[in-house]
């Protein structure tokens, strides 16, 4: 979703650290950019839609400058209604992630003569500040009176072009600030200060913050008292070293996987064993997350079920409501977020934690909102995920929890073990020419379909789920992903003739099951592709896994190469699908 990068400066710096920190931004999804600097007490500007990759420009050096990314709610995607918009004598450029949900009412309270150059839910925040700045010149104070009107949850910036000041409020919307040598930097994603400074200040929600060449003032937002900034150092350790010769992110994120399957297995048991604790002193545990998240909660859910003999319920973490009113102070939800951004798992930790529930989160981001809201964050420590679709990440979280399931047990060698070995199978997996050149081939096999399916039973039913939103969300093929057992019951009848059916049956035990679906799709003219130890009949190919322990991670990797490869069949570009974002932060 929508990027914030900007700075305030002792020294005049080229506006090009600001497009830097935006590029930075972009694996978060967004359709236009814009950037402002203050020069000679007014705000220049310049816009663009589409890619900010090899974009440049002709701002010139300043003290001051505040860039945004857009991912458009309000108003389509243009120049115009890319931010950063500006009032009418352009002394502010004001930048807004989330939504203004009282904007048209707002809009009311203004004045009249003001020009209105977007349609954004935004831009009406500007024309307050103007009205508001000359009944109160503090900049912050002023600020802060146009924000406490704001409906929704919000992050919004503003730069003076006459003070040389950025004054911010939040209520919602990540930002956070970096105390670099000769500049304070603000950013939507702590990531990309990492190149400036380590030193960071996570501005909470209900606070502001006015960054000037002397410093930073912290305030409440709603009693104006200032606030003591703590400053944190964030170890986190971005990898940014680029592509490393793959062609695309997903294809390197997907073949990091054994390398983080081993990092987990040999340096994260200790974080896991405080986890598996709070589960185990648990009255009921509630496993939490969105899209693929979630679908890792529901693979935990299985694996805590089968390995532990722990009851657990997994759900999407917009449909918390059903279980809020469940929870009580021996409750246990645990959050399952990549970004730790993802507002709906934020808002139900919120519910939970108001009725005593405890919180632990499984998350990649470190010093993100989830991150600091957790009682016990357990880090995947992945480095970052440029690709906008979660790969490494979903293997991570599972495999956190398989240590968490054995450890609780009491065998936590067999966790370490078993995790290790996935590490070598994957390895194999997707260094194997003759795998890889196997799944390059179903891919153009399948390609031309509009519509597949992917059918797995029990532990392998999560990985049908994965395996599907994979598929569509890379090549926008329709992808499918069913519990094989509930075929017979309405699914099968969208199988024609020549209908592609990915089946995993990677195990002996549900194994028949998975068999008899593929015989049931193929009869009524399926084209199956088994993943699975060895060929059987009713498979029109094979895509070989190990199956045991380490399936799940097998045919993760498997079925991400195959989603990569269909992207690539059909032109998608992999790393950044359309209308997707890779931190969903709003509702
Ligand atoms: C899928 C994908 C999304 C995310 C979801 C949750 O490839 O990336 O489905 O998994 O938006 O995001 P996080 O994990 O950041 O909470």
């Amino acid at each position: 979703m929508c990027g914030i990068f900007g700075f305030v400066s002792t020294l005049e710096r080229d506006p090009e650290v600001v497009l830097q920190g935006l590029r930075f931004l972009e694996y978060r999804g967004y359709d236009s950019w814009g950037i402002a600097v203050g020069s000679n007490g007014l705000v220049d500007t310049d816009k663009a839609t589409g890619p900010i990759s090899d974009a440049t420009t002709n701002l010139g050096r300043s003290n001051i400058a505040l860039g945004h990314t857009r991912w458009a709610t309000h108003g389509g995607v243009t120049e115009a209604n890319a931010h950063p918009h500006c009032d009418c004598r352009r002394r502010f450029a004001l930048i807004h992630n989330g939504i203004v949900e009282n904007y048209q009412d707002l809009a009311g309270r203004l004045g009249p003569g003001h020009r209105f150059l977007s349609q954004t839910d935004t831009e009406v925040l500007v024309h307050l500040l103007e009205e508001e700045i000359s009944r109160q010149p503090d900049l912050l104070a002023a600020l802060l009176t146009v924000f406490r009107q704001v409906e929704g949850m919000s992050a919004v910036a503003v730069l003076d072009a006459q003070s040389g000041q950025i004054a911010l409020a939040k209520n919602g919307s990540p930002v956070a600030l970096g105390w670099g040598e000769d500049a304070i930097y603000l950013a939507s994603d702590p990531s990309a200060l990492l190149e400036y400074t380590h030193r960071m200040t996570f501005v909470e929600d209900g606070q502001a913050a006015l960054l000037s060449d002397s410093g930073v003032v912290l305030t409440d937002v709603r009693t104006g008292e200032i606030v003591q900034p703590e400053v944190r150092v964030v170890t986190w350790d971005t990898r940014r070293a680029g592509l490393d010769g793959y062609a695309h992110f997903m294809a390197k994120e997907i073949h990091e996987q054994p390398a983080i399957l081993r990092h987990i297995a040999d340096r994260k048991a200790q974080d896991a064993a405080a986890l598996a604790s709070l589960i185990r002193d648990a009255h009921d545990v509630y496993l939490i997350g969105c899209g693929t998240a979630h679908h890792a909660a529901m693979s935990a859910r299985y694996l805590l079920a089968e390995v532990a003999g722990i009851k657990s319920t997994a759900a999407a973490a917009s449909e918390m409501t059903l279980i809020e009113p469940l929870l009580d102070e021996g409750s246990l939800v645990v959050a399952f977020s990549q970004s730790g951004e993802t507002l709906d798992v934020l808002e139900a930790v919120r519910a939970a934690r108001q009725r005593g529930a405890k919180v632990a989160a499984l998350v990649n981001a470190e010093g993100s909102s989830l991150d600091r809201f957790a009682n016990l964050t357990l880090l995947l420590e992945c480095g970052v995920e440029r690709c906008v679709l979660a790969t490494k990440t979903y293997t991570a979280m599972v495999a956190v929890m398989h240590l968490v399931s054995h450890l609780i047990t009491g065998d936590a060698d067999r966790g370490v073990r078993e995790v290790r070995a996935a590490a070598s199978r994957v390895e194999s997996l997707l260094d194997r020419e003759t795998v890889h050149g196997l799944i390059k081939s179903t891919a153009r096999l399948i390609v031309d379909h509009q519509h597949l399916f992917v059918l797995g039973r029990h532990r392998n039913y999560p990985l049908a789920l994965e395996a599907a939103l994979k598929i569509k969300e890379v090549s926008y093929l329709h992808a499918e992903g069913f519990a094989a057992g509930e075929l017979k019951h309405g699914v099968i009848a969208l199988i024609t003739n020549g209908t592609p059916c990915l089946i995993l049956a990677p195990d002996e035990d549900y194994r028949r099951e998975a068999l008899a679906a593929a015989a049931e799709v193929r009869a009524r003219g399926a084209f199956t592709v088994g993943f699975s130890p060895r060929a059987e009949a009713e498979f029109d190919i094979t895509l070989p896994v190990h199956g045991a322990s380490s399936a799940p991670y097998e045919i993760a990797g498997a079925s991400q190469l195959l989603a990569y490869e269909l992207a690539l069949l059909l032109g998608c570009d992999p790393d950044k699908p359309r209308n997707l974002a890779k931190s969903v932060t709003v509702k």
